[in-house]
């Protein structure tokens, strides 16, 4: 195979609506797989990355890191992923497998990985090349546009639960039940944990029960809930009254951000010391946990409530996601 002649959608400088970008993939690697994209779930980090937010983006680049689709081409000394198998990538393409993090089931903290779309194009195209770990075999029980927003959103909220050492029974709240708020309700149930959905928006209340709340809080009621909670999983990207949020938890909690908020959190040192508090944040989770979450989902029959587009479409599910209408994750196919 010569260069393969990848279409792809990109913003041209920060801010702005994507377009079409033409580029040309090169032949996979020894460990490569290309993969011919079905489908890709729009993560909020895609938001970030097209506004420059984190101030690492460089223009054009494809965003998109929620991917489905089947595996195309496959490099000489790849052995566990098979030409046609349908599989799923996510945040991370490459990990160097080595270092002291890969060898301890921390491979999301490698500090030679390479993410999906940052510094390279991604998935909002219709194909991607990664190295052959990265990519997973999503379970004969998933649906390929359920799977996608499993291999960021999914894998995150796992990851945290997962990471933090979450306990069977832990009073466990979600804020924010967006994309990432959705699942973690999902995933936390059948993880065993008691959950509640905190929300700015009234009207998610009756399906954060569907997703396995037990209770809904609307946030501007948390002043009524002390000491309540655990662990609280923040998943909104907004500045919020985090001093009020720590009342919430109980001894030895902990407020566990995935979501980015813009500014920074300032808490007094004191509120902390007196519950023995702890704030911690969480980058997605290591290839194992990965494995271990779709398993999760195929058994435990978790569904990411989805609002699907086509590829051409990708600016009006953008806008939609920006103002918080989306219901729960925006999914691009063809
Ligand atoms: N750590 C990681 O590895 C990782 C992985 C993936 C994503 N992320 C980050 O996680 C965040 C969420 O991503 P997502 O894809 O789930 O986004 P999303 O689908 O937009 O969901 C975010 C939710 O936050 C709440 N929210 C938004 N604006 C708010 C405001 N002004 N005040 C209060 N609540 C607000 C909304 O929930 P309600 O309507 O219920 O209030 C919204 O649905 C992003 O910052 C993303 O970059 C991190
Ligand atoms: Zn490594
Ligand atoms: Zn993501």
């Amino acid at each position: 195979m010569s260069e393969l002649p990848v279409k792809g959608f990109a913003p041209e400088k920060a801010r702005a609506k994507l377009t079409q970008l033409t580029y040309n993939m090169s032949k996979p690697k020894a460990r490569e797989v290309i993969i011919e994209i079905s489908h890709c779930g729009i993560c909020y980090s895609d938001i970030h990355l097209i506004d420059n937010d984190w101030g690492i983006s460089n223009y054009p680049f494809v965003p998109g890191h929620e991917i489905v689709g089947t595996v195309r081409e496959i490099g000489s000394k790849v052995t566990n992923i098979k030409k046609g198998q349908r599989v799923g990538l996510g945040w991370f393409s490459k990990v160097c497998k080595t270092c002291t993090y890969c060898k301890s089931d921390r491979d999301n903290m490698c500090p030679s990985s390479e993410a999906t779309c940052v510094g390279r194009n991604g998935g909002f195209a219709d194909f991607v090349k990664a190295d052959s770990e990265m990519v997973y075999p999503i379970p004969k029980e998933i649906k390929s546009e359920h799977a996608a927003p499993l291999m960021c959103g999914g894998w995150t909220v796992h990851g945290a639960f997962r990471g933090y050492k979450v306990k069977k029974g832990s009073r466990v709240a979600v804020l924010g039940i967006g994309g990432l708020g959705h699942l973690g309700l999902q995933f936390g149930k059948a993880m065993g944990f008691k959950m509640t959905a905190i929300t700015s928006t009234k009207n998610k209340v009756k399906e954060a029960k569907s997703f396995g709340a037990s209770n809904v809080i609307t946030i501007d009621q948390i002043n009524k809930f002390e000491k309540a909670f655990d662990f609280l999983l923040v998943t909104a990207h907004a500045d919020l009254d985090w001093s009020q949020l720590l009342n919430t938890l109980d001894v030895d909690g902990n407020i566990c951000f995935v979501g980015v908020p813009p500014s920074t959190v300032n808490v007094h040192v004191f509120s902390l010391l007196m519950k023995r508090l702890s704030i911690s944040a969480n980058p997605g989770g290591s290839r194992k946990m990965m494995k271990e979450m779709l398993r999760i989902a195929a058994k435990h029959k978790i569904k990411p409530k989805i609002e699907t587009f086509t590829f051409n479409k990708v600016n009006d599910a953008i806008k939609k996601v920006k103002s918080n209408k989306i219901r729960y994750r925006a999914v691009l196919t063809y």
